[in-house]
């Protein structure tokens, strides 16, 4: 390992199925970063507590999202690859950093104010805490670098500023991280609501399309998506159904909309449905057949994941140790 690299955290809950969401706000960006950092990418299973889960579902969803990172490109031997779970450090710096968190400002995280209107008194702890949290997995690892997608923003920006605070009362502990937003990718919107972000926790199935869903789901859904009346593809805020279909190819294609553009003169919604639905199939098509190698391999996955949590344990220990003395804890 080359010491003088950057780090990178970043993580995705295995709540539900992935979305195409969360494979272009997210991993593929992780792919193209893989190189220049020192990454951890961890599947966190804490997090998705946050929500009741089934057992039997947590433990498949959290093996396929591991399968998922290594099928869309992460390379297990370069990266440290990990279950949050198995690294107890994260649970108890949260701790730590919790009491030095205000309630003040977790209320004020919007991810938070709209789950708790639905859920009114009997939101769960956790979701309100749920961020302290995120803060403490960043900031055990020395994070210098966090790729996520936008909705993730005002939970960074609050990583930085406990952060700041802890370095402040005690004395310089943290790295302060900087996020990293993809351009087109970084705001996936749903097919049905496109001023709404696509999220797997939709009620309408339409609204998204998941990562392992075939060519058949994928062709259907996005010839469903909402567009308008206008009927010329153009790429504005007035249109933004079009918009979000357009980002869709920029982002797995790696062009700028303008370029896009350039195929649509003279042509409808149709042809670009039919490009967005394609373009998603040759992307996803060979990822799920990957998918699906690895998850029949369990030991290759049990290999992966013991030895990413040798490795993240290690260093997740000697932050935690570091916050534990500054706070005045006796050493063991
Ligand atoms: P989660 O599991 O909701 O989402 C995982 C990643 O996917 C991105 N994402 C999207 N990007 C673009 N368009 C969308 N529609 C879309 N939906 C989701 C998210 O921004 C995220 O990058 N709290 C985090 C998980 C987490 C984490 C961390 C992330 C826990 N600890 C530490 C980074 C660092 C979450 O709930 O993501």
């Amino acid at each position: 390992m080359d010491d003088k690299k950057k780090v990178i955290f970043s993580g995705i809950q295995p709540s539900g199925e992935l979305t195409i969401g969360n494979y272009l706000g997210a991993i593929k960006n992780w792919v193209k970063l893989q190189d220049q950092y020192d990454c951890f990418f961890c599947v966190v299973d804490l997090h998705a507590i946050t929500v009741r889960q089934v057992p039997a579902d947590l433990r498949r969803r959290t093996l396929e999202l591991l399968a998922i990172y290594i099928a869309a490109g992460i390379d297990p031997d370069k990266n440290t690859l990990f279950i949050q779970s198995h690294v107890p450090a994260h649970s108890e710096a949260a701790w730590l950093l919790n009491c030095n968190s205000y309630m003040g400002e977790l209320g004020r995280m919007t991810q938070y104010k709209d789950k708790s209107q639905k859920m009114g008194d009997s939101i769960i702890a956790g979701l309100f805490n749920y961020p302290v949290l995120m803060a403490a997995d960043i900031l055990l690892y020395n994070t210098d670098l966090v790729p996520v997608g936008k909705d993730q923003t005002q939970h960074l920006e609050l990583a930085r500023d406990i952060a700041q605070r802890f370095n402040n009362t005690y004395s310089p502990t943290f790295v302060i991280p900087e996020g990293y937003i993809p351009e087109e990718g970084a705001k996936i919107m749903s097919l049905q609501e496109p001023t709404k972000k696509m999220s797997k926790s939709d009620d309408n199935q339409n609204s998204f399309i998941l990562l392992l869903d075939p060519p058949e789901v994928i062709r259907k859904k996005v010839s469903r998506a909402v567009t308008d009346g206008i009927g010329v593809v153009n790429y504005t805020d007035e249109q933004p159904g079009v918009k979000n279909l357009i980002n869709i190819i920029c982002a797995i294609k790696g062009l700028k909309p303008e370029e896009v553009l350039e195929n649509y003169k003279g042509k409808g919604y149709a042809e670009l449905k039919s490009d967005v639905a394609e373009t998603l199939i040759s992307e996803l098509a060979p990822l799920q057949e990957k998918v699906k190698s690895i998850l029949s391999d369990k030991t290759y996955l049990e290999d992966i994941y013991r030895k990413g949590a040798d490795k993240a344990n290690y260093i997740a220990n000697k932050t935690l140790r570091k916050m534990q003395k500054k706070i005045g804890f006796i050493p063991r």
